[in-house]
């Protein structure tokens, strides 16, 4: 599965902001608070979703530009953000063609999944004025996790015969190979953070939220059988009420330098 065009986030998108929100909002949070952007800054969320890290920086800062290519995140962003002042492009965040416009950028759990991650590097540290910020989130390994071991278990019960291979995962998943990937793209003054964030689940709420809000299991349920999703279904909930840890950690990286 490709998740380098629109269609899987178009899939997500409602059950994401559902359910996967309350994850990536605490590790959004947190970014915010690292980089501490000044009241006066004009900041850009690239990949922003359904406008996560906008929402929460509305109060924070003077101007915001929020960057997706999914119609249907787009769509949900524009709802959550609807009587504000942040600009929503719709565009492929490789190549912005903004030049020295933000003072902060951040693309939280969006940039990693870019098929172009240099490219990509390079237009955003062009979007930043000389000295802003770029921040930027990725998974650790899911052994890190116990909410994405879980994930894939889930995910193994209720189609059995998908291979991993199948499912596509950033494998931006060490401090080391963010660190190269921007210095080649121009920052400096690395630094590189582990974050740890846990979400209290039941094993109910666990499955909807994989089933809604995980691209594979969210597309599988809109494009199979629906007598085949319905056995799936089972197999996903019977794992899910037998292996449900009450309290699930999610593990991620953050890693920011200077344009
Ligand atoms: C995991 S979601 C993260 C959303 C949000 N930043 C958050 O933390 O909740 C990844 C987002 O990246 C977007 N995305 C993926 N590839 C993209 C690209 N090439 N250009 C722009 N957006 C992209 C997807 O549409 C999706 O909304």
């Amino acid at each position: 599965m490709s998740l380098h065009t629109p269609r899987p986030w178009d899939a997500v998108a409602e059950g994401y902001a559902e359910t996967t929100l309350q994850i990536t909002q605490a590790f959004a949070r947190a970014a915010l608070d690292w980089v501490a952007p000044s009241q006066d800054a004009h900041i850009l969320d690239l990949a922003t979703g359904p406008g996560t890290l906008s929402k929460l920086a509305l109060a924070k800062v003077a101007q915001i530009t929020a960057v997706d290519f999914s119609p249907e995140m787009l769509r949900i962003c524009r709802a959550q953000l609807a009587g504000t002042t942040v600009e929503i492009l719709e565009a492929d965040g490789q190549d912005l063609g903004i030049h020295q416009r933000f003072d902060a950028a951040f693309s939280m759990f969006g940039l990693i999944f870019f098929p172009d991650r240099d490219a990509a590097l390079r237009s955003l540290r062009a979007s930043l004025r000389p000295g802003g910020v770029a921040c930027i989130s990725s998974w650790l390994p899911p052994q890190r996790s116990t909410g994405m071991i879980q994930a894939m278990g889930a995910f193994s019960a209720a189609l059995p015969d998908w291979t991993p291979g199948e499912l596509e995962r950033p494998d931006w998943d060490h401090p080391e190979i963010i660190a190269q990937a921007m210095e080649r793209a121009g920052f400096h003054d690395l630094q590189i953070e582990e974050r740890l964030i846990s979400v209290d689940v039941d094993a109910e709420s666990a499955w909807r939220g994989l089933a809604q809000g995980f691209a594979p299991l969210a597309l599988a349920r809109q494009t199979m059988d629906p007598r085949l999703w319905a056995e799936a279904e089972q197999r996903g909930q019977a794992w899910m009420a037998e292996h449900c840890e009450p309290t699930q950690s999610y593990a991620a990286l953050f890693a920011k330098g200077r344009a």
